[in-house]
C-alpha cells in the first residue's frame, strides 16, 4: 500500500483575501509568526520562489522547499523543485512525520488548494490593500474541525481567528 504524507495549507487572510502586498505581508502579527513556527516545526515546508525571496533564507529546523522554474536559488541547505507536485513528492519521500506544508504564496495556493487535506487559516481582522490573494474556499469541500480566537497581542496589528479545515469526502483533484 503506498503511503503519502497529509498535505496542509498553512497561510494568513484578511478579511478580503488579501495575503500579501508589495512581496510582503501587509500587517505585522507576531502571534501567528509564532504559532506558524510551532506547527511547522520539523516538517518539510513548501513555499513559491517570491515568498522564499521575502524570507530569504531557508527555515530553521525545517526543510525548505522552493517552487521555481529556475534551476537554482543558491542558498545554502534550500531544495528546489520545478513543480508543485514535483515539492510535494520532494517532501514526501523524506517526511518524518508524514505532514508537508505549503506556506504560500497566492501562486502556490491557487494550485494547492485541489491537492490539499488540511488549511491552517489565521483569518485576519482587517481588510488591507493587497496585490496578492487567497483562493476561495469552497465551503462544500472545507468543513471547519476547529476555531478559536484571539485578541491583538502587544505585538499584533489586529485580532485573528485560527482555523482549521478538513477536506470533505473524496474532493480532493490528485
Ligand atoms: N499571508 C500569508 O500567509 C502569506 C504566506 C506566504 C506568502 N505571502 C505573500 O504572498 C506574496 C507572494 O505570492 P506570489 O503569488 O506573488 O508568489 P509565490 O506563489 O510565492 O511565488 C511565485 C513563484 O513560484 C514559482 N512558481 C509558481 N508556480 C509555479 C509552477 N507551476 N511551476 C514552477 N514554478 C512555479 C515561480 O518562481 P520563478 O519565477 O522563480 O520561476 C513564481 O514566480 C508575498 O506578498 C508574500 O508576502 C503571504
Amino acid at each position: 500500500m503506498s503511503t503519502r504524507p497529509i498535505v496542509s495549507i498553512i497561510a494568513a487572510v484578511a478579511e478580503n483575501g488579501v495575503i500579501g502586498a508589495a512581496g510582503a505581508m501587509p500587517w505585522r502579527l507576531s502571534t501567528d509568526m509564532k504559532r506558524f513556527k510551532r506547527l511547522t516545526m520539523g516538517r518539510p515546508v513548501v513555499m513559491g520562489r517570491k515568498t522564499f525571496d521575502s524570507i530569504g533564507k531557508r527555515l530553521a529546523g525545517r526543510r525548505t522547499i522552493v517552487v521555481t522554474r529556475q534551476h537554482q536559488i543558491g542558498v545554502d541547505g534550500v531544495e528546489t523543485a520545478e513543480s508543485l507536485p514535483a515539492a510535494l513528492t520532494l517532501a514526501g519521500r523524506n517526511a518524518a512525520e508524514g505532514e508537508v506544508f505549503v506556506a504560500g504564496g497566492g501562486e502556490i495556493y491557487a494550485d494547492a488548494i485541489g491537492a490539499a487535506d488540511r488549511l491552517y487559516i489565521t483569518f485576519v481582522a482587517a481588510r488591507p490593500r493587497g496585490d496578492v490573494h487567497f483562493p476561495p474556499i469552497d465551503r462544500k469541500s472545507w468543513k471547519e474541525i476547529s476555531s478559536e480566537s484571539f485578541p491583538a497581542g502587544e505585538r499584533d496589528s489586529a485580532p485573528t481567528r485560527f482555523v482549521v479545515f478538513e477536506r470533505t469526502g473524496d474532493s480532493r483533484l490528485d
